[in-house]
């Protein structure tokens, strides 16, 4: 959302997933270079598995860099996660425990990421299921630690938190409230699902209104933020996306005016 759009579009920036473009060349590739030509992008990925104890292999983070070195994103992000082991990947997200010695080896991958990159990297809070009995941190105490002692960023999930929040029945204000504001870099919106029990975080549903509220609450604690619509299923016509995009800003806009006034 923040920037300037280059074209009636509405859109500022597009964010890609960067595995689908980790390849030498192809259509994908050809087509990416010219939205590229238009408009900023971010890169995002999903299979850099930070979680594990030796974290993503060399060749990952090789074609990785390739494609930042090609694309020249405003910045890189992956999950907070882990997604597979010994060299096979389960293209899932899933958690972690929220321990000490899951934080220092993901701090270790982080540090050795960024290096590599010669950037810091975002890293995004996944949405969760189950939780370990192993935990002795609540959530946004792990995020907050994984992004302070990694100096990393947070690319911040709102759909995601609340998901979260109703699933393992915490207070979502509170870990907005937990978390670093200077490393928030961006934001994500998204729908979920209902079930019977919990809410699966599913992308294939308009933005949820208590997931509005919490993102007027974010944007008050971190200000106006760049801000993502997932939407990857049951897709609806452009002007319903575009309309949402549109709530997003004058949400922002709104809440700017209500911290100028204050
Ligand atoms: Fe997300």
């Amino acid at each position: 959302m923040i920037g300037s759009s280059p074209a009636s579009s509405g859109v500022d920036w597009f964010e890609i997933l960067s595995e689908n473009y980790m390849v030498p060349g192809g259509k994908p590739l050809a087509m990416l270079e010219r939205v590229r030509r238009d408009y900023p992008v971010v890169m995002h990925g999903v299979s850099m598995s930070v979680g594990t104890p030796q974290g993503p292999s060399d060749d990952y983070l090789r074609a990785l860099k390739a494609l930042v070195e090609r694309v020249q994103p405003l910045w890189v992000s992956d999950h907070l996660c882990w997604t597979g082991v010994h060299g096979r990947n389960m293209h899932d997200l899933y958690p972690l425990p929220y321990t000490e010695e899951a934080v220092a080896a993901v701090v270790r991958n982080v540090r050795r990421v960024q290096d590599y990159l010669g950037r810091p990297i975002l890293l995004e809070n996944v949405s969760s299921y189950v939780s370990f009995t192993a935990d002795t941190l609540r959530e946004w105490e792990f995020v907050a630690a994984v992004a302070e002692q990694s100096d990393s960023l947070i690319l911040l999930d709102v759909n995601n938190v609340y998901v979260s929040s109703v699933n393992h029945g915490f207070d979502p204000h509170a870990y907005l409230r937990a978390l670093p504001t200077r490393r928030v870099q961006q934001i994500h919106l998204a729908g979920h699902s209902v079930q019977a029990g919990c809410i699966i975080d599913t992308h294939d549903q308009p933005v949820a209104d208590p997931v509005w509220a919490l993102y007027a609450d974010a944007l008050r604690r971190f200000g106006p933020v760049a801000t993502m619509i997932e939407r990857d299923d049951n897709i609806p016509p452009l002007p319903e996306l575009a309309a949402e995009l549109r709530r997003a800003r004058q949400l922002a806009a709104a809440v700017l005016t209500e911290a100028e006034a204050a």
